[in-house]
């Protein structure tokens, strides 16, 4: 950026402002270790070929159809395709998990995911995604999510830093049906906290799922995730939540990561499909918002971790859809991570 500007120059930016009144606050949380918007690069295409979900149908403005309010079910016809998206999730997580490293930018990651999908013959899910509640349409196809960035963080120019936590939440629409799977991975040298918090979250996501069962309750899924989170002192976010996937991006259920009595209601039935995806911070697991509508950063601008997988209930347990072919779940985000053997 060169020397160091006065509060009355120029920005560096050529606005034509004064520095004071452009970019000069940003710099300093930038400064700071703090992470900012940065810029976005042009819409990506989706050819026409590559059928689009309902909500990314030209003049759906991102919203999905009302729903019936009930958990999908799946079939013999269904589920090989739900298993398909799931496993082409889980492959083009691993694959851009590769690419972290301090100097690659978000942005990067959001156009090998957006290719990796097309590549498939499916779409980006999140690419237009608007969801019910008066979120505007989210603008590009994967989330990253850094540092203190909880979840649903916009790919943008920012470059990662050498010690970094990146989290790639990759979801794939194809043929029909949504695959949903997200794993926090590390650029360069990161701390120990920081790597204890990645590996605890990950824990947590499987101890969640280690609850599924028919007849099962989702109030087991958090009771397990709070007691694991709780055991090294971290937080769960609570504003966030795992949900029902197929069909819809998201359907019922929806999934607390902690133990909330509202979630005793509903009980789990073989052939349904739904994820774990608990976020875990270091310190407070609030969140404030920022102004792009999407992007969630803890409160207190310390880091956070989440892990995702999308699951099926078979008939005497569970099976991990999102476990690529070859290789272990989450591919380097896991094995990074791992507790010392
Ligand atoms: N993949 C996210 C989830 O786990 C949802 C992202 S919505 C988006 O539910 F619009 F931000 F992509
Ligand atoms: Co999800
Ligand atoms: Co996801």
């Amino acid at each position: 950026m060169g020397p160091k500007l006065q509060s009355n120059d120029p920005c560096w930016c050529g606005s034509g402002r004064k520095y004071k009144r452009c970019h000069n606050k940003l710099d300093q949380l930038v400064a700071s270790g703090r992470v900012v918007p940065g810029k976005l690069s042009p819409l990506r295409e989706v050819p026409s070929h590559i059928a689009r979900p309902p909500y990314a149908q030209p003049g759906a403005g991102g919203r999905p159809p009302r729903g019936d309010g009930q958990a999908e079910v799946h079939d013999a016809e269904s589920l090989p395709k739900m298993r398909a998206a799931c496993q082409a999730a889980a492959e083009i997580l691993v694959a851009a998990g590769e690419l972290v490293r301090p100097g690659v930018s978000t942005d990067e990651i959001d156009a090998f995911v957006h290719q990796a999908c097309l590549d498939r013959g499916g779409y980006p899910s999140p690419l237009g995604y608007a969801g019910g509640g008066g979120a505007p349409p989210f603008p590009k196809s994967v989330c990253t999510s850094v540092n203190e960035v909880i979840c649903h963080g916009i790919p943008d120019d920012r470059v990662l830093q050498d010690g970094d936590v990146c989290d790639i939440d990759v979801t794939i629409y194809l043929d029909g049906f949504h695959g949903d799977t997200n794993a926090t991975f590390c650029a360069g040298e990161v701390d120990e906290a920081s790597r204890t918090l990645i590996r605890v979250t990950r824990e947590c996501t499987e101890l969640g799922i280690a609850q599924v069962r028919p007849g099962g309750k989702v109030i087991d899924i958090g009771r397990a995730i709070q007691d694991h989170a709780s055991a090294h002192g971290f937080s769960v976010v609570r504003a966030f939540v795992g949900h029902g996937v197929g069909r819809r991006f998201h359907a019922p259920p929806t999934v607390f990561h902690y133990p909330e009595p509202r979630a005793e209601a509903f009980s789990f039935r073989p052939g349904m499909t739904f994820t774990v995806e608990p976020m875990i911070a270091l310190g407070t697991g609030d969140h404030a918002m920022w102004p792009d509508g999407w992007t969630a950063v803890t409160k207190d601008h310390r880091r956070a971790a989440q892990f995702e997988h999308t699951v099926l209930v078979t008939d005497d347990g569970v099976e991990v859809l999102t476990v690529p072919a070859q290789g272990p779940a989450f591919g380097r985000a896991a094995a990074e991570t791992s507790a010392a053997t």
